[in-house]
């Protein structure tokens, strides 16, 4: 077993057993998140829905169907790639997770992507981004290369909005497609030493847009 490995699953045992906040009553099941631990990219979503909670996988249902499309237009499966929430509990009916829940399930997260060191982060709606990116505005800032601290995240809209909205499934799609060149970009930045994409907090400026 790899140190990476270990840590993951130390993670993820402290998630099965955590009471920090009532989620974990109302759910059947933890979904920590699952994939590659040497991915270069990691997408975060926003909570478990119904089939994760009945799975204790993340992205299984509908939503997750259109992440596998996604993923299949730019040569990913998601087997590749890294795939979790920044919440672990399914909130009920779900209902936005709450203030509360969100900082009781923060340092999980935390620990999982400082433990992966993913090259990007792909922020799946404005949970998402906001965890990263308190700022941040999901319908200005999506398609956007943003330095948050120290990740590169990449806001997308929610799979699951984009598949209640045909314009925001334009918008995904069309933004989706753009990583493959953001992973390049970061790459190109990494080697000429140069830094790369939008800081937070410079809001207002030409960002990076792709
Ligand atoms: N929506 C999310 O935000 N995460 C999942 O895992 C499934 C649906």
């Amino acid at each position: 077993m790899t140190e990476k490995e270990r840590i993951l699953q130390e993670i993820e045992k402290n998630v099965r057993i955590c009471s920090k906040c009532r989620l974990h009553s109302l759910a059947k099941n933890p979904v920590p998140g699952e994939g590659n631990l040497d991915a270069e990219i990691a997408f975060v979503g926003e909570a478990p829905g119904a089939t994760e909670d009945e799975t204790g996988r993340p992205f299984v249902g509908r939503a997750g169907k259109l992440l596998e499309t996604a993923l299949a237009k730019i040569n990913l499966m998601r087997e590749d790639v890294w795939i979790g929430n920044v919440i672990k509990h399914r909130p009920p009916e779900n209902r936005d997770p709450l203030p509360d829940e969100i900082s009781a399930c923060m340092p999980y997260l935390t620990l999982q992507l400082r433990t992966i060191k993913p090259k990007l982060i792909v922020t799946l709606g404005r949970y998402s981004m906001g965890y990263f990116y308190p700022d941040g505005k999901i319908s200005r800032d999506r398609g956007t290369l943003i330095k948050a601290g120290d990740y590169n995240i990449f806001p997308v809209y929610h799979p699951a909005a984009a598949l209640r909205n045909p314009i925001m499934m334009k918008d995904f799609i069309s933004d989706f497609i753009k990583i493959p060149g953001v992973l390049k970009k970061l790459d190109l930045a990494k080697e000429t030493n140069q830094s790369f994409g939008l800081k937070t907090g410079e809001k207002g400026q030409q960002g990076f847009n792709f």
